[in-house]
């Protein structure tokens, strides 16, 4: 055999080595799969490209020098359901999966290539944030990965995966991100760990209270999925993959189905419940217009009074905005528009259209919402649908008050197609609210209060909340039978393939000396 391919296979010998069975040993009894076995389970078979693997660490001070090929991450691109994805993948079993200078070189060139080619990019993240030993370069180290995930923000998908700890500065990469997934039991995020905790606040928490999947699924709004186990995460993410695009150049992908387009569904006519105060899931309603009845919801358990996710209406993904009167009434808060306000900014870089189904009564009323700053983040959602330049259909399915009647992306605001169904109420505000305000002397003089109130609610829906005047005046562009729905949506969705709306910039002329100058 020649030297030179002598030397090539003791280093791949040497790799191996490093991987060997007490390693995969120590991972597995944590629960977890190895970083190089999620890489495999990932990856569509025999795919996958490394990168670097060979890069020694630079880590060499304080008494805790580090021996390892690749420096505790495996770097590299292959295909997920056939199309090229970049991705890292930390090694916990290498100091903690904590960042030296090398190894968020290798981060930083994966996430260099994905942007250059137009490829999305997966982190999978399992690590004890900078490392320590490396001071200020580790810390440079996240500053590049930082930067990186802000400059492809928009530009490429980026999916952070947490499966294991993701500590000090591992938390920004993920925040920069577009979606985060958490793999129960085994994953948990926090800026700073119960050790400072105790030293700074003398509280005792333990890291799931502090920062475990079902905080960040349901308190704080930073995981967009959890699911039990490691392989499980990883088809979560493979499916996620499925509905987005490589690039915000491309069309999200497109999928052929035998769904007919003009599948009438009678039920949806009974589907919102004669008494306007009456709760139901819109999940039902959503269900029943996609293509198959698919529907991968995105941040499920957190401000559940909005629906968000994306769909396919005959082929073409979707991504829906809903109110959930099942929950607050489908109110308006904080939480639920800054949740929608940031799906709809993804939908909008990414070429996928938004479709809203709205049922709200207005924003959230009270001293809470108003201190907290409800205006500023109301805000965010009004902006959102403003700015958003894809398709954009909204189906009006019961109540669409005051405020959030025009944030809901209403004609007035950029809706291309402004359904509503026959039960839709569309007024200022709701009959209790407008009866009180127009007439509270007459109901303090009535010998009848309750039956002038009654009879006051009635001609109220009749002559004001309802979808007929908003239809006549061009606000809704068609009253449609429930029934049609899915139909009508893939229509406009099609009529919108071509859409091309530029914003207004304001572009300075220059002066070619045409005028003379002020001042003679
Ligand atoms: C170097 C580290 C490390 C780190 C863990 N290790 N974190 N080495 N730098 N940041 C090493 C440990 O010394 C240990 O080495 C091995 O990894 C496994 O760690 P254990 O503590 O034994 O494991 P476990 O009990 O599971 O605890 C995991 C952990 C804990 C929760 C992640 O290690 C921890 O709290 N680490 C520090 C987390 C942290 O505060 N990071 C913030 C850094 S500051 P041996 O040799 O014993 O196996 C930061 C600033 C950036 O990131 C800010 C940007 C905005």
């Amino acid at each position: 055999m020649r030297k030179s391919f002598e030397k090539f296979l003791a280093r791949q010998e040497a790799l191996a080595r490093q991987y060997g069975e007490a390693y995969e040993e120590k991972q597995h009894n944590r629960g977890k799969l190895t970083a190089r076995e999620r890489i495999e389970f990932l990856f569509d078979e025999g795919t996958f490209e490394e990168v670097d693997a060979y890069s020694p660490s630079a880590t060499t001070s304080f008494g805790k020098t580090v021996r390892s090929y690749g420096d505790g991450v495996i770097t590299g691109f292959g295909n997920i359901n056939g199309r090229q994805v970049f991705a890292y993948s930390q090694d916990f079993n290498v100091q903690g999966g904590s960042l030296g200078s090398v190894h968020a070189a290798k981060i930083i060139k994966v996430q260099d290539m994905a942007l250059k080619t137009g490829s999305p990019v997966v982190g999978l993240i399992d690590s004890g944030g900078a490392r320590i030993q490396e001071g200020v370069a580790s810390l440079a180290g996240y500053a590049g990965i930082f930067r990186r995930n802000v400059l492809a923000s928009g530009v490429i998908p980026q999916i952070s995966v947490i499966m294991g700890p993701a500590a000090g500065g591992a938390v920004y990469s993920p925040a920069l991100t577009d979606f985060i997934f958490m793999t129960a039991a085994t994953s948990y995020m926090f800026v700073t760990g119960p050790n400072v905790v105790k030293q700074v606040l003398n509280e005792t928490i333990s890291p799931e209270e502090l920062g475990g999947a079902s905080v960040h699924a349901v308190k704080s709004g930073v995981a967009d999925f959890v699911f039990n186990d490691d392989e499980n995460t990883l088809r979560g993410v493979k499916m996620l993959l499925s509905y987005l695009p490589s690039n915000n150049i491309e069309n999200a992908p497109y999928l052929a189905t035998d769904d007919p387009a003009d599948r009438i569904e009678e039920s949806l006519r009974d589907l919102v419940p004669e008494d306007p105060d009456k709760p139901y899931d819109v999940r039902n309603i959503i269900r029943l217009i996609t293509d198959k009845g698919k529907f991968l919801e995105i941040a499920e358990n957190y401000a559940p009074n909005i629906i968000i996710g994306l769909a396919r209406f005959g082929g073409y993904v979707t991504g829906i905005v809903a109110n959930q009167p099942q929950v607050m009434a489908g109110t308006l808060d904080m939480n639920s528009s800054v949740k929608a306000a940031r799906f709809i900014n993804f939908c909008d870089s990414f070429n996928i259209p938004i479709l809203t189904l709205e049922d709200v009564p207005g924003f959230l009323p009270g001293a809470d919402q108003e201190h907290a700053g409800i205006i500023r983040h109301g805000a965010k959602l009004l902006y959102a649908y403003t700015r958003a330049t894809v398709p954009k259909i909204t189906v009006v399915l019961r109540k669409s008050y005051g405020g959030a009647y025009i944030v809901m992306n209403s004609k007035g605001i950029g809706g291309d197609y402004n359904f509503a169904w026959p039960t839709a109420e569309i007024a200022v505000m709701g009959p209790e609210g407008a009866i009180a305000i127009l007439y509270h002397k007459e109901l303090a003089a009535a010998e009848d209060p309750v039956a002038l109130k009654k009879e006051l609610l009635a001609q109220y829906r009749e002559e004001v909340a309802n979808p007929y005047i908003a239809n006549e005046k061009g606000f809704i562009d068609e009253v449609i039978d429930p029934s049609v729905t899915r139909l009508k949506i893939i229509r406009v969705l099609k009529s919108l393939e071509k859409k091309s709306v530029s914003l207004g910039i304001w572009a300075p002329q220059i002066n070619l000396g045409m005028q003379k100058p002020w001042f003679t």
